[in-house]
């Protein structure tokens, strides 16, 4: 999202200017950085891939879960993008593995290591407000950026009464100690590492987190549009059709929150900006809490995240995920409410121009707009980034076909690209077939 969208989306459903202008006045005129500290505490600690070996072993262990059956890859899977392996829009878990969880399951692979810690840099003026200083919130990891470091991050699925389950951190310090791994913790951080729950707790979320940044799995840039970026793969018509159509302003404009564009040091892009955005995505009746009328998962604003909870122009706002992976999904949005890419591409082309095609209608028969939303919190989403700034009457930004390119070009961003073999290159293709690493 640029700044400027930021702005006019804020001022579009947000206060009355006078009551703005009061707010500026209040406020000073110093910009203001509202951003949660870095964690600065340092362990001592064994080496990186000692560490990194740990984290691993204990990512795939399904001993450390209350039911003896789930690991972190029950739902982060590797061979999708460390995301879910399955079609359910969110995960099942807990003791007996029938809890539901409220929000899907994100890939973890390519934006670990790129994540900001969260923040929001907020205009200090009107007048900058009216420039182009407003920035969207961005950064911090969930759907609400609601920790800023693995380590911090680790400990919540594993006590998680819907996830991992476990009562204590306690808990998991005797599960720890008994896998067949303890003895390699033992030596890393010393004999007697299980005799402090916090200290040993502390350092198995150092292992987590250090197998989570470093693991080359995490990153594996192979996916047909890498080779396509190294010129080692030509990318069908389909496809080159749908790269256009994603990356133009005026059609999808999906580029300019899926940053599409080589990074500065060179690297490949992430597809994500790591701001925060609300589109009103539909209600999902398959989330069992959504059958209490007074539930909304609000993201950045709650209830999982508690403190921005007086702040009701984030209400609704999540983070942009990557779309590295993203064919892989079985579900999509943070309320995993579609089932298809092709419906995902499609709400974004059609949300306002066929609302009643995405809601559900009222008793009058009308549909209701943003019905995941409480009606306060609905004139905060999105009418500014295109394709949203479309109203009902407009011409959709995409046509059908156009869809279908799109969904096409998203695909190429699947890891695990093998290169077809080609003939009249025989050395060349001998080459693709050492180097790429297909997984499945
Ligand atoms: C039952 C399914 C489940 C299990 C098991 C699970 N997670 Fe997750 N994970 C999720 C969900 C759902 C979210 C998003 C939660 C939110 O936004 O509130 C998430 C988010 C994350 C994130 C943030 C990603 C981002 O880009 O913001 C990380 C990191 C993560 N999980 C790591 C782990 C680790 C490490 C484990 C094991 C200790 C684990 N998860 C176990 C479901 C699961
Ligand atoms: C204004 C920024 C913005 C623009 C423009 C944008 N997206 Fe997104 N995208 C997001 C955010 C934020 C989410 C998460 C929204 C949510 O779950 O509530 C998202 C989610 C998605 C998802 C679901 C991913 C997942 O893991 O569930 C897909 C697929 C996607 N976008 C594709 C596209 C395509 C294709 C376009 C262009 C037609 C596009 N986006 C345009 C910000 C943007």
């Amino acid at each position: 999202m640029t700044p400027i969208a930021y702005m006019k989306r804020t001022l579009a459903g947000a206060l009355p200017i006078f009551a703005m202008m009061m707010l500026a006045l209040l406020t000073g005129c110093q910009p203001k950085q509202d951003a949660a500290k870095p964690d600065v505490s340092v362990a001592p600690a064994p080496d990186a891939a000692t560490l990194a070996r740990l984290g691993r072993a204990m990512f795939f262990d399904v001993t450390l879960s209350a039911s003896g059956r789930q690991s972190c890859a029950s739902c982060h899977d590797p061979d999708h993008g460390y995301g879910p392996p399955n079609r359910l829009a969110v995960q099942l878990g807990g003791p007996h593995l029938d809890r539901q969880g409220r929000r899907a399951t994100p890939g973890l692979a390519y934006t670990l290591n790129a994540t900001p810690i969260w923040t929001h840099a907020q205009a200090a003026s009107l007048t900058e407000r009216l420039t182009e200083t407003d920035n969207p919130p961005k950064g911090g990891l969930m759907w609400d950026g609601r920790f800023n470091s693995l380590h911090e991050q680790a400990g919540a699925p594993l006590l998680d009464p819907d996830e991992m389950a476990n009562e204590s951190r306690a808990a998991v310090v005797a599960k720890l100690a008994a896998t067949a791994y303890a003895g390699d913790f033992r030596a890393a951080f010393g004999p007697d590492v299980f005799a402090d729950v916090d200290r040993a707790f502390t350092a198995a979320m150092r292992a987590l987190e250090r197998f989570e940044l470093d693991d080359p799995s995490f990153h594996r840039f192979d996916s047909k549009f890498d080779a396509y970026l190294d010129g080692k793969a030509t990318l069908n018509a389909a496809e080159l059709r749908g790269l256009k159509l994603f990356a133009d302003p005026e059609k999808g404009n999906c580029a300019a929150c899926h940053l599409m564009d080589r990074r500065a040091d060179g690297s490949h892009p992430l597809f994500t900006d790591f701001q925060f955005a609300a589109f009103g995505v539909p209600r999902n009746p398959e989330i069992a809490a959504n059958a209490d009328p007074a539930y909304f998962d609000q993201g950045l604003c709650g209830p999982k995240r508690t403190d921005k909870a007086d702040r009701v122009a984030y209400c609704g706002m999540f983070k942009t995920p990557t779309l590295r992976n993203t064919a892989r999904r079985g579900a999509w949005f943070h309320n995993g409410r579609f089932h298809s890419l092709e419906d995902v591409v499609r709400f974004y082309v059609e949300r306002d121009l066929k609302p009643a095609r995405w809601y559900p209608s009222n008793d009058k028969g009308q549909p209701v707009l943003y019905d995941d939303l409480p009606p306060e919190a609905r004139r905060y989403v999105d009418h500014v980034d295109p394709p949203f700034d479309r109203q009902a009457g407009a011409r959709p930004a995409l046509n059908d076909a156009e869809i279908r390119d799109v969904v096409a070009f998203l695909k190429t961003l699947d890891d695990g690209y093998a290169a077809p073999p080609n003939p009249t290159r025989s050395a060349l293709s001998t080459i693709g077939a050492v180097t790429s690493m297909r997984s499945r």
